[in-house]
This record gives structure tokens, C-alpha cells and sequence, in this order.
């Protein structure tokens, strides 16, 4: 807003509040509700997700492949986790000092394992969690889009690494259940858990 003055509410010298809350909630970002959300989404990624991923990862012995992308997503997930946590406390949140309430406050269901474990309730249930991070994802870039570009970035390419999960599960999905091919359009990471866009070695320019 080149004509509209921000108002400036932060006093010389005050560390009780933050200029880099104050801009966003000028723009109409309600940081509380944003705050909340953060909170839910990187319990989804921690708990819900990287946690559970990792059983179900065990799970899928005999099926070398999937178990290589599940590792892909589970490592994936935790680089959301590390991405978006540090963002929390920027905005003067915090998570909570108690596992289990950060784990009941999660966005998206526990991906726990299904009975019985086979191969294709396995999928179906990674394919619903990234469906899950999706919607969660999205909603974020929503509330943040044009008003709070810091929060935005960060969420959008977590969400570009979600839509790639959706689109994984429904290729090996696809296949494991019904022999279709649905290609996905992807080809695996250099190592599981690249995080392309969270991790930002699309736009490193170092070695
Ligand atoms: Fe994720
Ligand atoms: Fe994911």
C-alpha cells in the first residue's frame, strides 16, 4: 500500500511487540486464527504424518518402491515440520509444552496403521493423508495471500510438495489396486526426503 501509511503502533525500543505482526495484522491477517492453524498444520506433519509414516513405512516390506516414496513423503513431512515451526514463534505463538495436546490438536487424522496392512490400505491412506495436508496447506496460503508474504511463501511450497505426494499416491495406488497407470509426472527424488521446494535447493545456487 504505497499511499496508506502503516500504522505504527510499536514503540522505539519495545520488544513486547513486533513490527513483523503489526505490518500483517495492518494488512487484515487475523494472527491468532493463522497462529492456530500453524500450530494444527505442524501437528499433522509431526504427529500426524512423520510419526505414523514411519510404521507404516515397516509395513510395506516386499514392496521396495512404495516403501522408497512413503520414505520420500515421511522425510518430506518432517522438513514441513522444521520449515513452519520457527514461523510459529516469529508471529509470537508458541506450541504446546505437552506432546499429547499438540498430537489431539493436529489438523488431520493420526495415519495410523490400517487393518490389515496390505499394500493398498496402506496407499489409501497416505493418498488421504496428503489430501489432508492439501486442504490444510491451502487454507493457509488463503488467509495469507497478499497480506503476509513471509507465511504465504512458506506454505505454498509445502504445498507444492503435497500436491506431488497426492499425485504419487495415486500412481502407485492406481496401480497396486486396479493395474491403471496413472502417471503422477514425477520421477524419484535424488535421495528420499530432497524437499525441493521446503528445503529450497531449487533456488541454492551453491554446491
Ligand atoms: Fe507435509
Ligand atoms: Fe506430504
Amino acid at each position: 500500500m504505497p499511499e496508506q501509511q502503516d500504522k505504527m503502533t510499536v514503540k522505539h525500543g519495545d520488544i513486547s511487540q513486533r513490527v513483523g505482526v503489526e505490518v500483517i495484522q495492518n494488512r487484515g491477517v487475523d494472527v491468532a486464527k493463522l497462529i492456530k492453524m500453524l500450530i494444527a498444520n505442524a501437528g499433522a506433519e509431526f504427529a500426524s504424518t512423520y510419526y505414523y509414516y514411519t510404521i507404516l513405512r515397516m509395513h510395506l516390506a516386499g514392496h521396495e518402491d512404495y516403501k522408497e516414496i512413503c520414505e520420500d513423503a515421511r522425510l518430506e513431512d518432517r522438513a514441513h515440520w522444521e520449515l513452519i515451526v520457527p514461523r510459529i514463534y516469529e508471529l509470537g505463538g508458541e506450541l504446546p509444552n505437552d506432546l499429547k495436546a499438540f498430537h489431539d490438536g493436529a489438523g488431520c487424522a493420526a495415519a495410523k496403521l490400517p487393518d490389515p496392512p496390505t499394500a493398498v490400505n496402506i496407499l489409501t491412506l497416505l493418498l488421504e493423508s496428503e489430501r489432508c495436508a492439501i486442504r490444510s496447506w491451502q487454507a493457509v496460503c488463503d488467509i495469507t495471500f497478499g497480506k503476509d508474504p513471509r507465511t504465504y511463501d512458506m506454505a505454498a511450497r509445502i504445498l507444492n510438495e503435497e500436491i506431488e505426494h497426492e499425485a504419487w499416491f495415486i500412481e502407485l495406488l492406481g496401480w497396486e489396486r486396479d493395474k491403471k497407470s496413472i502417471p503422477s509426472g514425477h520421477f524419484r527424488r535424488g535421495e528420499p526426503g530432497e524437499a525441493p521446494y521446503s528445503k529450497n535447493r531449487a533456488f541454492y545456487i551453491g554446491s
